[in-house]
């Protein structure tokens, strides 16, 4: 099943209220596309989203630490207890060392919470795959928020990635993300061999999110 994930950033339109009535949509797009949504809203939305919809809902970021002195770390303890399922890791705009990233799928996996590593091009892909999450997803950092999708502009990565992985660890599963807006965007890259996509502004920044999360879903 194709999977979509949807990053809530920390835009104003998904935050707090916002935050709540996209998850909402997302899982109503789920629902009536059968199509599987997670949304990854920011740590302190991810309880009353959780407790609001039955979609996944993952962390942005999550720190390889446990229970102690910690100040201001995200634990998987806690994001466990407030209902997430899964937490991205080392994304662009959250990047995080080799060390942190192995830490943080440790942690993860240890209190049952699903994995999906950023990465940013076929070499860090490779080194992604080789810890084991349960996805890795290639994202070009300049293509973020452009809305010139990655699977269109950069088919190399994906295909490179998806290739890597296959010989790496075929277990772990393959997205992209970056400019994906339009359904023809998450077609082109399920083409590539990718099992879905990350994407935030493209849907989160329009100026009807449902719509939007429709036309991606149902045009591909
Ligand atoms: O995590 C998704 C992201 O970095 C891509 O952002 O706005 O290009 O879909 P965007």
């Amino acid at each position: 099943m194709t999977l979509i994930v949807l990053n809530f950033k920390t835009y104003r339109e998904a935050t707090g209220d916002n935050a709540l009535r996209l998850a909402e949509i997302c899982e109503d797009v789920s629902k009536e596309y059968s199509v599987k949504i997670i949304a990854a809203p920011q740590v302190a939305d991810i309880h009353a989203i959780s407790e609001a919809v039955k979609i996944p809902v993952y962390a942005q970021h999550i720190d390889g630490v446990g229970y102690g002195g910690f100040t201001g770390h995200v634990t998987a303890a806690s994001l466990k207890a407030a209902g997430a399922s899964g937490s991205l890791i080392n994304h662009s705009e959250r990047r995080l060392k080799l060390a942190d990233i192995e830490a943080s799928i440790s942690a993860c996996k240890s209190f049952g919470l699903a994995t999906i590593v950023c990465t940013n091009n076929v070499a860090t892909t490779r080194a992604a795959a080789a810890m084991k999450p349960d996805y890795v997803a290639v994202e070009p950092p300049e293509l973020i928020g452009s809305g010139i999708p990655v699977s269109k502009a950069d088919p190399g990565i994906v295909k490179g990635s998806v290739d890597a992985v296959k010989k790496i660890e075929p277990g772990v599963g393959v997205l992209c993300g970056a400019g994906i807006t339009h359904g023809e965007d998450l077609k082109a890259a399920l083409e590539l061999g990718s099992e879905g996509v990350l994407l935030a502004s493209g849907i989160v920044k329009a100026k009807d999110q449902r719509k939007a999360l429709e036309e991606l879903v149902t045009g591909a």
